[in-house]
Order: C-alpha cells, then structure tokens, then sequence
C-alpha cells in the first residue's frame, strides 16, 4: 500500500517559492509515496467556533488531512509571523482532531536570509498545541530562497536539495515507526 503524505503551502503566490519546495518533494518522493499538495486553503471560510452547520470546504479539508498518513507544512513568513490562511486552516482542525498523533514536517522559506524562521516556530508551536507527532529533522528554514531556485522554480542549490531529501525520509521513518507503534 502507498505512503500518502499531504503537502499544505501558506503561500496562494502563483509562484510561490514555498508551494514548489513541496512540488519537489513531491518529485523526490520514492514510488511508494505519493506527496499531494492541498489547494483551496482560501475557501475556508474564517473560523468560527460556533459554526455548527455543515461546511463543504471544511469537511473536504479536514477529510484530506485525515485520509494522509502524514503532513508536510510550507509557509511564507509574512511580518514575523505566518500567513492568516495558514493559521485559519489550523483552526479548523482543532477541535476535529485531524492532526492528533499525526506525524507532520513544516518547512519555512523565505527571499531574506533569516528563511522565515519566526513563521517556522510559530507553526512550531501551534504544531504543538495541535498534538503532532514531530520527530527528528522535521522542521528546516530556508533564506534566499530566490538565489537557490531556477526560474520554472526548480531548487538547484544542492544542499537545500540534501536537507529536503533528509526532511523528507525522516518524516517516511516517523511515518513507518508511528504505524509500527499502533500495531503493537
Ligand atoms: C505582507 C508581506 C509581509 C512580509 N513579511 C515578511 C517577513 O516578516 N519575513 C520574511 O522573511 N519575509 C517577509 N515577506 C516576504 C515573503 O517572504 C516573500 O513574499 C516570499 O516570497 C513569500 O513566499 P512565497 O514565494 O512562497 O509566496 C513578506 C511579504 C509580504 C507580501
């Protein structure tokens, strides 16, 4: 059976640099797993705890998350902190516990030389709050994103390519041990 791991940008940018990191992981990935990027964050509504009726975008949404073994985050930071629709898209899994248990990467990226990583532990921290299962190597910030790309938004920097590849294979071996650890 295939590894399915879902892959949600904070970027809605046509070209977003955040949206092609996951496109490439997506291409990165081995045969056995399959990385399918979310659209459509911005057509959740805004949160609202007491929004009781049915939601056709939040159910999709929250069906998605659950159906994935696995979540992989990548975010723009936009003044220190991470995109409203990102944060939104959270909210909406708090209480319907999509994201319990599950194991989950979050990368940040960004032009400046920082890469963003006051968005990064932000997610971080809301990861948290959600009950993630982070492991080892499940978080990575990339600055100058720009200079480390071609322009069809291929990464050409070879060490961002490296620390891609261990994000990723790390988060496949969380994958299998959490599996593992239900089974027993
Ligand atoms: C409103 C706004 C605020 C921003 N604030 C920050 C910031 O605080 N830190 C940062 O590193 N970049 C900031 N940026 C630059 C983004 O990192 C940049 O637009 C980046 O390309 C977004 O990622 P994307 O290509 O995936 O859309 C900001 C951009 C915008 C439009």
């Amino acid at each position: 059976m295939k590894t399915t791991i879902a892959a949600i940008s904070g970027s809605l940018k046509s070209t977003s640099s955040n949206t092609n990191i996951l496109r490439a992981l997506a291409v990165m990935a081995p045969n056995n797993v399959v990385v399918t990027v979310i659209e459509g964050l911005d057509t959740l509504p805004h949160f609202n705890p007491e929004a009781e009726e049915e939601i056709a975008s939040v159910n999709l949404f929250r069906q998605k998350i659950k159906e994935a073994d696995a979540v992989i985050f990548s975010t723009p930071e936009y003044a220190f902190g991470i995109p409203g629709i990102l944060k939104n898209a959270l909210d909406w899994l708090v209480s319907s516990g999509e994201l319990n248990t599950k194991p989950v990467a979050a990368i940040s990226a960004s032009p400046l030389y920082p890469g963003g990583d006051k968005a990064l532990a932000s997610l971080l921290l809301t990861l948290t709050a959600l009950g993630t299962n982070m492991g080892a190597n499940s978080s990575l910030s990339i600055g100058s994103i720009k200079i480390k790309m071609n322009e069809a938004g291929e990464i050409t920097h070879a060490e961002t390519i490296q620390a891609l590849e261990l994000l990723l294979n790390s988060l496949i071996e969380n994958i299998a041990l959490s599996k593992t650890e239900y089974i027993e």
